[in-house]
């Protein structure tokens, strides 16, 4: 092996070595980039069923839920809450303020709070996902949520 042979393994590794790099740099910025969006999502009429007697929190009203499914919302939280005998609500859990996803309501309390700065987010059936104080910001991305007391399932619309 000469000194020339030597050069050409050396570049050749070196831009290996440096496409991989990139590409690992490119990947893991795009990753990054979609967990923190705090852009609505596209609607897709994807629907989702929920049993009632899967989440028992969803049995009394006033109660809620934060479930996540994989295929919708980006993969991230949205919490469903029971406003009525009759009615329910989803919303988004991401936060419209810099997308940091937002704390679960506490007893009693009908708002959520984002942990990152603040806002404060209705879970009042009248004002559902709305912003109600701390951080101004957008409110929450909303879902379509149906209850079919037959056979106790809610239906989310995403
Ligand atoms: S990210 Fe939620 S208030 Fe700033």
């Amino acid at each position: 092996m000469n000194n020339n042979n030597i050069k050409r393994y050396e570049r050749r590794e070196f831009i290996k070595v440096l496409s991989v790099a990139a590409a690992s740099c490119t990947s893991t910025c795009l990753y990054a980039c979609s967990e923190s969006t705090n852009s609505p999502v596209t609607l897709t009429g994807k629907k989702i069923e929920v049993r009632l007697e899967d989440n028992p929190t969803l049995l009394t009203v006033g109660g809620s839920v934060r479930k996540t499914f994989s295929e919708v919302n980006n993969g991230r939280p949205v919490l469903i809450v029971r406003t009525s005998q009759t009615s329910f609500r989803t919303m988004t859990m991401i936060c419209t303020h810099q997308g940091s996803t937002i704390n679960n309501p506490t007893n009693n309390v009908n708002k959520v709070i984002c942990p990152n700065h603040g806002a404060q987010f209705s879970i009042a059936d009248g004002n559902f996902g709305k912003n109600i104080g701390g951080q101004s910001t957008a409110d929450l991305q909303t879902f379509e949520t149906t209850f079919n007391p037959t056979n106790s399932t809610i239906i989310i619309e995403f």
